[in-house]
């Protein structure tokens, strides 16, 4: 038992109910379906969390990435499988956050694919190259060009098909900025002056203009030595957003103030025509005051910044008080003006499982549709665009739902233009998949 378990009288909460790992790969071939997978789905789906291989962790955070896919083609479900990823932690190195070795990784936050690689991301170290089949490959670092961490949040510009990232870490360059362009090639790394290492989980990109936060969620020596993210809210480190221009040099970078709080996820960015920066965000009061928690996880609501030019402050506004996580959009308007933000309900909080409700925000209306899995425990869910569809809900929604009176899984599709009507397809898994952080839906070529 390690600290935080004794301190909490029982596990921790990432290690109890349908947080708890899974001891086993599985794979399972043409799966049972209720309703029917549209047949123009043709490509997998595919979801990272973390599994700790030893059955504990010092945080939720820290266990081992396992990846869970479904290959969608011709309207059949071909496969299941969930895959560990082959860490040198798997393979038994020891995890050494102070390390400041970007090979030292779990991997197990978000999956993306650009410039065709498949990549599975930890937010301090390189990107593990994965394959279709849930296999792994080995660390990207750019033909060497990569010395830092790579976000678990990166985002590729539908403009210019260029990803745009950024490393943090606990020691000088503290933020580091990068972009790879089209072809996957790193062509730019500009460190981003800040004053501490604080925890860096996501960014803003739009259309002229890059946003880091600046959070007061620092780096603490006492709480890491508790062996749990080495992560304290601070009161007096104040909170700001760095703005730089694409393709600008540091000259140009200023900086915003906000109100104190913490941001894990951006919804998106863009630019107003007079050049206002607008960032919708699932925003937290406070995070980790002492440290994390092993009982609780604080709560986000969704939250928009308004930042016109040459303004030295952000306007900020509430756009709904219910306790969501995991925003997600149409990914083909990053960086572009939106209007839809899809999430997830997440009730007293992520760590109580008493949330079982996807939701979909429509902004300029300020009004919101739900689709209740009743007892189902919905994970993210992912939107996937019909292809030639320009609406921001011409297509669907996907992610794992628990059931946890059948105690297995189901991957749902749901009509994102009617969310609350009846799921499309209900594909039923042969096992439990955890409760996970994030998934992509990556096509197949053409
Ligand atoms: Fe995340």
């Amino acid at each position: 038992m390690n600290e935080l378990e004794s301190v909490a009288g029982t596990k921790p909460f990432w290690l109890r109910g349908n947080l708890a790992p899974v001891a086993e790969e599985v794979t399972a071939f043409d799966l049972p379906v209720e309703g029917a997978i549209p047949p123009v789905l043709r490509g997998l789906y595919a979801r990272n969390g973390a599994n700790p291989r030893q059955g504990h962790s010092g945080h939720w955070f820290f266990g081992d990435g396992m990846l869970h896919g479904v290959s969608l083609r011709n309207g059949r479900a071909e496969w299941y499988r969930n895959c560990w990823i082959r860490t040198p932690q798997y393979d038994g190195a020891e995890r050494n956050p102070g390390a400041f070795d970007v090979r030292s990784s779990t991997a197990n936050t978000n999956v993306i694919s650009h410039a065709g690689r498949i990549m599975a991301l930890v937010e301090n170290a390189l990107p593990m190259i994965m394959n279709r089949e849930l296999g792994t490959v080995g660390f990207h670092d750019y033909d060497g060009k990569l010395n830092t961490p790579f976000t678990a949040h990166p985002k590729v510009c539908p403009m210019s098909g260029e990803l745009h990232f950024f490393g943090y870490g606990f020691r000088p360059p503290f933020l580091t900025y990068h972009v790879a362009d089209a072809a996957g090639t790193l062509v730019r790394s500009i460190e981003i002056p800040v004053r501490a290492s604080t925890m860096v989980h996501d960014f803003a990109l739009t259309s002229g203009h890059v946003v880091f936060m600046d959070l007061p969620v620092v780096f603490d020596l006492p709480t890491a030595q508790r062996g749990t993210m080495p992560f304290a809210w601070s009161d007096s480190y104040g909170a700001r957003l760095g703005i730089l221009p694409r393709g600008a040099g540091l000259e140009s970078l200023r900086w915003v103030e906000i109100e104190p709080g913490y941001v894990f996820h951006v919804a998106n960015a863009f630019e107003e025509a007079d050049g206002t920066i607008v960032v919708d965000v699932a925003w937290y009061n406070e995070l980790w005051r002492g440290g994390p928690s092993a009982t609780h996880f604080d709560k986000a609501t969704l939250k928009r910044w308004r930042i016109p030019p040459g303004a030295s402050k952000a306007q900020e506004q509430q756009l709904d008080d219910r306790s969501i996580e995991f925003p997600r959009i149409d990914d083909r308007l990053a960086g572009l003006r939106h209007n839809i933000v899809y999430s997830v309900d997440s009730g007293t909080d992520l760590a109580s499982e008493r949330y079982t409700t996807v939701r979909k925000y429509e902004l300029t209306s300020g009004s919101s549709t739900a689709h209740d899995f009743g007892t189902g425990l919905p994970s993210e869910f992912t939107y996937i665009p019909s292809e030639g569809a320009r609406g921001e809900d011409h297509g669907w929604l996907i992610g794992f739902v628990y059931d946890r009176t059948r105690s297995t899984s189901d991957l749902m599709i749901l009509d994102a233009q009617k969310i609350e009507g009846k799921p499309v397809a209900r594909i039923q898994l042969p096992r439990r998949v955890p409760q996970g952080f994030h998934g992509n839906w990556i096509p197949d070529a053409r």
